[in-house]
């Protein structure tokens, strides 16, 4: 069983071989509805039409240091089990979404993991891809898009100490809100 957050690495990473530029991750936690809801869209190369239907078939890739692609069909099994949902939407040449629903208390759900540390490594490790982050529970939304915060540093890098300090904290005191899930 792989956390949360590595599912979200492996789609992240998928998104950045497809050339994106922005990747959008939204997380919701619908206590009432009992249902973790996680999205994440990009705007890369998308995936044609005829490889769409095979993505989560775990024997499909294109990649060829490895033979078999596993973060979909991963991902979507692990929303499955949980009494859950996985959709992916592609228009080659254009974008990826997907959207995978979780049964939140479910016993096989996987525990988020370290979303703090993922969420960095992308925003810190590749500042020229931009990243927005929603959060939402119930009527309570927490957003961090990196096109606002370069936007405020005018010019002064996401790699500076004191920025990587404040998304950091920013993020943490974002993500307490969660609770331990
Ligand atoms: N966001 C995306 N944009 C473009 N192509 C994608 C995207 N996500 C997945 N793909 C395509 O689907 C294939 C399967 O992805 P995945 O299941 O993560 O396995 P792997 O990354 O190991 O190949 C990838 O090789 C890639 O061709
Ligand atoms: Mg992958």
């Amino acid at each position: 069983m792989l956390e949360l957050s590595l599912h979200i690495l492996d789609v992240v990473e998928n998104a950045l071989n497809a050339g994106a530029s922005l990747i959008e991750i939204e997380l919701e936690k619908d206590t009432a509805r009992d249902i973790l809801r996680l999205k994440i869209s990009d705007n890369g190369s998308g995936i044609p039409k005829e490889m769409l239907s095979r993505v989560t078939d775990p024997f499909y890739t294109t990649r060829t240091t490895r033979r078999v692609g596993l973060g979909l069909s991963l991902l979507s099994q692990a929303a499955e089990q949980t009494g859950g949902s996985f959709k992916i939407d592609s228009v080659h040449g254009s974008g990826t979404k997907l959207v995978a629903e979780f049964g939140l208390s479910h016993i096989d759900r996987a525990p988020l993991g370290d979303m703090l540390g993922t969420l960095m490594s992308l925003i810190v490790g590749r500042p020229e891809v931009d990243i927005m982050y929603t959060q939402k529970i119930g009527s309570n939304e927490f957003v961090l898009d990196t096109r606002e915060i370069k936007d405020e540093l005018e010019g002064v890098s996401l790699s500076n100490p004191e920025v990587i300090k404040f998304l950091r904290k920013n993020l943490q005191e974002g993500l307490a809100e969660l609770g331990s899930i």
